[in-house]
């Protein structure tokens, strides 16, 4: 059985998710839906370094997986008209792979470093003077004949994406001249974007159908655009093969995505902690190792939503359910007191 259907994970799954993504994917600021303020300042910011000529300053844009980083990252290149080269902070090793890709690119592109937060300590001092003052200095040979050659790079425009800001050092994230972060959306601009993204695939949605899957979506665009390709294959075989409010909710129920946008994980890491836990605390390494997820995922992916809608508490000594976790998956609580079941 495969009704169960994963709302969230790091980054996209199959080769067939990524080419919906992809296909999904605003390409224009105007296409991009929602984070209003974010707009509008790199709107005016890149109107500005257009009208003078120059490569934008570089972006950092942070904020959980699924909110549009990614997304934005190509829209300034796409604006600018600029090429776009991708990288991403583990795949960079050592300072000749920065030295190899800062020195390929092009005048003016946007350098995308995705999850720089896990780009090595050692790394981050190559990024200073290139981001600076788009100069590398390299060390030629070893030893007391050891020489520091400096080349100089094209300008580009750094953008970095992290889920983690806070795990930035200070240096580094001072360096972005422009910072953005990313806040989950509004039920309305998820429909917005639900109901363009039904438009791509071709599938017929009512405005209530498109409100359904974006209220279970947790904010999360990403996610909405999930639901809503399982929601189509389930009207295609079950339903009428159009998505209203009615399809939508049985769709959902069948997808067992319940009505707080809770998926099965989400249920099982609360019911581990209410259950085997006696409600917490319990630390974060346990926990995961008990529902079989990574930490990092855990911690990430899964618990933002989680601490966000008070099913989840951070304690010192760990996580802790909330009386509305209990409430929500019909468990006493460990008192047992009735009264919290209203
Ligand atoms: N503001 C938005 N407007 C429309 N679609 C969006 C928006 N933000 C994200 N999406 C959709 O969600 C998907 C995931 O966004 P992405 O940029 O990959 O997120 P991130 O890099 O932050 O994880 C994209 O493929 C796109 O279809
Ligand atoms: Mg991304």
């Amino acid at each position: 059985m495969m009704d169960h259907v994963r709302l969230q994970d790091a980054a996209a799954g199959s080769d067939e998710e990524l080419a919906i993504e992809t296909s999904l994917r605003p390409r224009r600021l105007d296409d991009f839906v929602g984070q209003d303020a974010v707009r509008e300042q790199l709107a005016v910011a890149l109107d500005a370094a257009k009208g003078r000529g120059e490569a934008l300053d570089h972006v950092l844009l942070s904020g959980p997986p699924g909110l549009g980083k990614t997304s934005l990252a190509n829209i300034v290149a796409e604006e600018l008209d600029a090429p776009f080269v991708l990288t991403a902070g583990p795949a960079l090793e050592r300072k000749g792979d920065v030295a190899a890709l800062l020195t390929a690119l092009e005048p003016g592109s946007v350098f995308f470093v995705d999850e720089l937060h896990r780009l090595p300590r050692a790394l981050e001092e190559a990024f200073y003077p290139a981001m600076e003052d788009f100069q590398l200095p390299i060390t030629i040979g070893q030893g007391p004949g050891a020489r520091v050659v400096t080349i100089d790079l094209p300008r580009f425009t750094l953008v970095g994406a992290t889920t983690r800001s806070g795990l930035l050092s200070t240096p580094l994230r001072d360096r972005f001249g422009i910072q953005f972060r990313l806040d989950p959306y509004g039920a309305d601009e998820l429909a917005r974007i639900v109901e363009r993204s039904a438009s791509i695939l071709g599938v017929e949605i009512a405005p209530s159908g498109a409100y359904a899957i974006a209220s279970r979506s947790r904010g999360t665009p990403r996610v909405a655009n999930r639901l809503l390709k399982r929601v189509r294959d389930w009207v295609q075989v079950r339903g009428e093969g159009v998505i209203d409010d009615a399809a939508a909710a049985k769709a959902l129920e069948h997808l067992e995505i319940d009505k707080e946008g809770l998926d099965r994980l989400d249920r099982e890491v609360l019911r581990t902690i209410c259950e085997l836990f006696a409600g917490g605390p319990v630390g974060l390494s346990t926990l995961a190792a008990a529902v079989g997820e990574e930490s990092d995922t855990l911690e990430d992916v899964y618990e933002p939503y989680l601490l966000q809608r008070g099913f989840l508490q951070r304690t010192p000594r760990g996580r802790v359910a909330t009386a509305r976790a209990f409430r929500h998956l019909n468990l006493a609580t460990p008192g047992g007191s009735a009264e919290l079941f209203d």
